[in-house]
């Protein structure tokens, strides 16, 4: 029977939706399976970043029907895989506890929500990985190798993103010159308050560049203008001038009270010591 013609699931039977539901791809970031390119350049990082001794087992025990805290881990051995989101702080409570070396994917936005126990570091990246379920998620990283509590690392950044592109044969992201202006690249400027206006006759309506005649379907997104060299350059100032007044006028910045300053007196103190 085509039950997508006898109306919705739930028409037919609750049950039979319920059976038909179990086996439609999952979107949580539970069920995320990462691409294998992916996968790669971050163990490939790994190894080079933190000088994995040659030989180091690396384990990836979060597969489904998988029970990591009775997985087999040999001696020395890393853990660098994909964990279910969902139970992340239990899975460092217990490879911490243990001495199991861990190199995870996390949530990128609530990365140091893990940061209590004073064990786990924090590999801040932000690459959005879309993983094998379609499932775009902002991912970082938390780990027990490094010396480093928090490390910001652009260069993972750029390896992902690059293994992401081929695995999800994305089409390159364009950007333009001070000289060319888009809607979307002058906005840069008004989101952050700034002002700048181009006068009449100082700017060309086009729809692509010459260097695009050569890059099937590409052009400027909804039009553009090519600028003046004068225009160019004080569109130039106009952004870096809003890059310095900073923010998109939503933003509230919290400071620090004066005990959090004695606190912070003191981990110079104990830095120093170390
Ligand atoms: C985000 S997916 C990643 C899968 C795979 N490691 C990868 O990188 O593609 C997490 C996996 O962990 C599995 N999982 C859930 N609870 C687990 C547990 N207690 N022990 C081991 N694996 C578990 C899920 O079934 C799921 O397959």
């Amino acid at each position: 029977m085509n039950i997508e013609t006898q109306g919705t699931f739930a028409d037919v039977s609750p049950e039979y939706a319920a059976f038909v539901e179990k086996f439609k791809p999952k979107k949580t970031t539970d069920d995320c399976y990462t691409p294998k390119p992916v996968y790669d350049a971050i163990l490939g990082w790994c190894r080079r970043h933190y000088k994995l001794p040659d030989g180091t087992v690396v384990c990836r025990p979060f597969q489904p029907g998988g029970d990591y805290e009775r997985f087999e881990y040999p001696d020395g051995c890393v853990v660098i895989d994909n964990p279910p989101f969902s139970i992340l702080s239990d899975i460092l409570r217990f490879y911490n506890r243990w001495g199991i070396g861990y190199f995870l994917f996390a949530p990128a936005l609530t990365l140091f929500s893990n940061g209590k126990s004073g064990k786990t570091n924090f590999v801040v990246c932000g690459t959005q990985i879309e993983y094998e379920n379609g499932a775009k998620v902002p991912t970082s990283f938390v780990t027990s190798l490094g010396r480093n509590v928090i490390e910001v690392r652009g260069d993972l950044y750029r390896l992902v993103e690059a293994a992401n592109a081929k695995a999800t044969k994305a089409l390159p992201k364009y950007d333009y010159p001070d000289d060319v202006a888009t809607a979307a690249g002058l906005q840069r400027i008004s989101k952050r308050g700034g002002v700048f206006s181009v006068p009449r006759g100082e700017a060309l309506f086009t729809r692509r560049l010459d260097a695009q005649d050569k890059v099937k379907e590409s052009g400027i997104f909804g039009g553009g203008f090519i600028l003046s060299r004068k225009a160019a350059d004080a569109r130039a100032m106009a952004e870096r001038q809003a890059r310095m007044d900073g923010d998109e006028g939503r933003t509230y910045t919290w400071r620090l009270s004066e005990r959090e300053r004695i606190l912070q007196d003191g981990l110079a103190k104990k830095g120093h010591r170390q």
